[in-house]
């Protein structure tokens, strides 16, 4: 019989996926990590046309096109005051493989790979699926992850920390202080950065900085995507940006795997990411007008809930018994244990959906709250 291998077994079907599947038919999601706007016209627009002109037809080169990768090194100087060739990135099948060739390309069988706890899913995961180890880092009571935390976890076997701000599954924003923390440690130990920027421009408080500003080797790697910024999930295009070694591994693992990202994702991302950059501000001030909308009406219930300062999720501690209450009475949050073990006792409620739902949701938070207490 055919077996399966050991790293396969040690991951499983994301829980979240389990809570969309035990909820009825009419629920409200608030489970989902996705915004609820249109992508861009203009990005819609660039992929018609290139699909049209047959520009989509063939393969493009490993890396991406040349235009898209201008655009990407465009933006990094633009919103992150960094200097990037167009050579050191490859566009990849969004934000979610581009973490997978980074840590594929890093971590080797046994390595220690340390996440936040609770951190967004895919990190444990992929770092199973590499053959490492993943050490989870509690996070403060403001739900950041403490540059010291990940400082005493160093051991030798550690090939890599995740950083990700603003945070999947809790809001959180890292301080300048932190991600200028974050690079001194991948400086002085040597190890590598992983930092995850996908909610980068979905900040209300504080300030988004990338640990890649302040390093002075090459231990730092970026992955972004279209996703999030540009309400683009479904054309998978993320992009990971870092030095010519690091790229040159990490492209080894992507042209083996996917040897291009799609080709009308690309022109799509090209046109997003150099075009009108309205979007990425209506979409900041909407989500926090709801984050204030949700953030009321937790706290009105009298539940525990650290500000969200970024991102578009919340994650309030909740007593025993409140996830189940909630989404038996038809809205869909996931248990805060679905992002590691320290989520127990919380849960995370994505608020990307229309303010009418969240007012409807909040009605039956509030009832479930009730009868659980
Ligand atoms: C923190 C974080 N990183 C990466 C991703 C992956 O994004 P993509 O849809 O671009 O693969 C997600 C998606 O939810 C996320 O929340």
């Amino acid at each position: 019989m055919t077996a399966f291998s050991e790293r396969v077994e040690q991951v499983s079907i994301s829980g979240i996926r389990e809570v969309f599947e035990a909820a009825g038919e009419g629920a409200i999601n608030l489970g989902l990590g996705q915004p609820d706007f249109p992508t861009p016209d203009h990005a819609r627009q660039a992929a018609i046309e290139a699909i049209e002109s047959g520009k989509t037809d063939g393969y493009t080169t490993n890396k991406g096109t040349r235009e898209l990768r201008a655009a990407i090194s465009d933006k990094h100087a633009r919103d992150n005051d960094l200097e990037i060739s167009p050579e050191n990135c490859i566009a990849t099948s969004g934000g979610s493989e581009a973490l997978h060739i980074a840590i594929e390309a890093h971590v080797d069988s046994g390595q220690e790979v340390l996440i936040p706890d609770p951190g967004f899913v895919s990190y444990e995961a992929l770092t199973h699926l590499a053959g490492g180890e993943p050490v989870p880092i509690g996070l403060r009571g403001d739900l950041t992850m403490a540059p010291e935390d990940v400082e005493r976890a160093i051991t030798e076997d550690t090939a890599a920390f995740v950083v990700c701000s603003p945070a999947n599954p809790t809001g959180a924003v890292q301080s300048p202080e932190d991600m200028r923390e974050f690079a001194r440690i991948a400086d002085e130990y040597d190890v590598l950065c992983i930092s995850d920027e996908v909610y980068e421009h979905i900040v209300f408080e504080g300030e988004h900085r990338s640990p890649m500003e302040f390093i002075e080797g090459d231990n730092v790697v970026v992955v972004n995507a279209c996703s999030k910024s540009y309400s683009m999930t479904g054309w998978r295009l993320g992009w990971v940006v870092g030095s010519e070694d690091r790229i040159e591994r990490m492209l080894r693992v992507h042209q083996y795997a996917q040897a291009c990202a799609s080709a009308p994702a690309q022109y799509a991302a090209e046109a997003a990411l150099s075009g009108p950059q309205g979007i990425v501000g209506e979409m900041t001030t909407s989500f926090e007008q709801r984050r204030d909308l949700v953030l009321d009406g937790l706290e009105e219930m009298g539940l525990d809930v650290p500000t969200p300062q970024g991102a578009f999720y919340v994650m309030p501690r909740v007593p025993e018994g409140w996830v189940e209450a909630v989404i038996d009475r038809g809205v869909i949050v996931v248990p805060g244990e679905a992002f590691g073990e320290r989520g127990a006792g919380h849960a995370r409620i994505s608020y990307a959906t229309g303010e009418a739902e969240l007012e409807e949701a909040l009605d039956v938070m509030a009832g479930a709250t009730e009868a659980v207490r």
